[in-house]
C-alpha cells in the first residue's frame, strides 16, 4: 500500500540528516549472499538488512506485487535514515527498480537513492564469455521480465543470452534440501534444460540470490570450461565505483563497520536461516512494514 503524507514528510525530513546505514533488501535471507560480499569489501560502512521473509518466495509474484512490497521495503529503509537502499534481489530489481527510481524517489526522498544488482552485473558479462553465448539461470519472474536480456544488449549487443526458470531452486534452499537426493534432481533437471537450449554456452550466471549455495552441486552437471557467475563480488565492486563517484551519497553512509539485520518474519527463523548464508552467526530483529 502506498504511504500516506505524514510518514513522506518524515523520510523528506531524514534527506539532510545525520548519516545512516546503506540498507540491503531481499525478499528473504538470500540476499546475505550479496550482504556478505559488500561487507567483505567495504567493511567500514553500516548496514541495514531488510530480509521480507513473512511474504518470501518473490519469484512467482506479479510485477505489481512484487513492485508494492518493494515499494514498502524501501520506503520502510528510508523511514529508518538509509540514504542509499540496495535491491540485492534480483526479482525485487527486474520488477520494481526502475518504477521506484523514476516514479516514486522523487516523492519519497529526492535526494536518496536506489539500486539493483541486474545492471551492475551486466556490465561486467562480456569478461566472462569468449563463445558469446551466456546462459542466465534465474527465477520464474526474474526470466519473465527480461530484464537481462534486455540489459545485456544494451552492453554487449553481441551477446546471445539464454534462459531457465528454476522455480524448485529457492524452496529447496530455504528447506536446505538442495544437497539431498531431491535437490541434486532439480539441480540436473535445469542444468540439462539449458545446456540443451544452447550448446555454445560457456558462461552461467547464477541470477539469484541463492543460486551460490548451489555452486558444488551445479559443478557436477556442467563441462569444466564452463564457468559459473556469482553476482555478490560484482555487486560489491560495483558499489565501491558507484560510492567513488558519487560523494553526496558517500557522505551520507555511517561509517562505524556495525550491521543490523531485520526480517518480517519470525527473528529466531531468519537467523537460523542465515547460517546458510554467513559464516558467523547473526541475530536478526522481527519488524513489520
Ligand atoms: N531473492 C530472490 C532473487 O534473487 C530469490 C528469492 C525469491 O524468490 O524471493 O530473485
Amino acid at each position: 500500500m502506498r504511504r500516506k503524507s505524514p510518514l513522506l514528510m518524515i523520510i523528506k525530513d531524514k534527506n539532510n540528516s545525520a548519516p545512516g546505514p546503506i540498507g540491503v533488501f531481499d525478499s528473504g535471507v538470500g540476499g546475505l549472499s550479496i550482504l556478505k560480499e559488500i561487507r567483505t569489501l567495504l567493511p567500514y560502512y553500516d548496514y541495514l538488512y531488510l530480509g521480507d521473509s513473512a511474504r518470501s518466495p518473490y519469484g512467482t509474484r506479479s510485477f505489481e506485487t512484487v513492485y508494492q512490497y518493494t515499494l514498502e521495503a524501501v520506503t520502510a529503509l528510508f523511514q529508518m535514515g538509509c540514504p542509499l537502499v540496495i535491491l540485492a534481489c534480483n526479482t525485487a530489481s527486474a520488477k520494481a527498480l526502475r518504477t521506484i527510481q523514476q516514479q516514486d524517489l522523487q516523492r519519497l526522498a529526492p535526494n536518496n537513492r536506489v539500486l539493483g544488482v541486474i545492471r551492475p552485473t551486466t556490465e561486467t558479462m562480456s569478461a566472462y564469455t569468449q563463445t558469446r553465448h551466456i546462459g542466465i539461470l534465474a527465477t520464474p519472474g526474474t526470466v519473465k521480465s527480461d530484464s537481462y536480456v534486455i540489459e545485456i544488449s544494451r552492453f554487449a549487443p553481441n551477446i546471445k543470452v539464454v534462459q531457465q526458470a528454476c522455480p524448485m531452486w529457492v524452496p529447496l534452499i530455504e528447506n536446505n534440501e538442495h544437497l539431498s537426493e531431491g535437490g541434486l534432481y532439480f539441480v540436473e533437471k535445469y542444468i540439462q534444460s539449458i545446456l540443451k537450449k544452447d550448446k555454445d554456452i560457456d558462461a552461467l550466471l547464477l541470477a539469484c540470490t541463492h543460486y551460490p549455495l548451489l555452486i558444488p552441486s551445479i559443478s557436477k552437471f556442467i563441462p569444466s570450461h564452463i564457468k559459473l557467475i556469482s553476482q555478490g563480488a560484482i555487486v560489491a565492486q560495483k558499489l565501491r565505483d558507484y560510492l567513488s563517484r558519487h560523494n553526496e551519497i558517500d557522505n551520507r553512509c555511517k561509517r562505524s563497520g556495525q550491521v543490523r539485520y531485520l526480517t518480517t518474519e519470525d527473528a529466531a527463523d531468519f537467523s537460523e536461516k542465515a547460517h546458510l548464508f554467513m559464516e558467523e552467526p547473526i541475530v536478526a530483529e522481527s519488524m513489520q512494514i
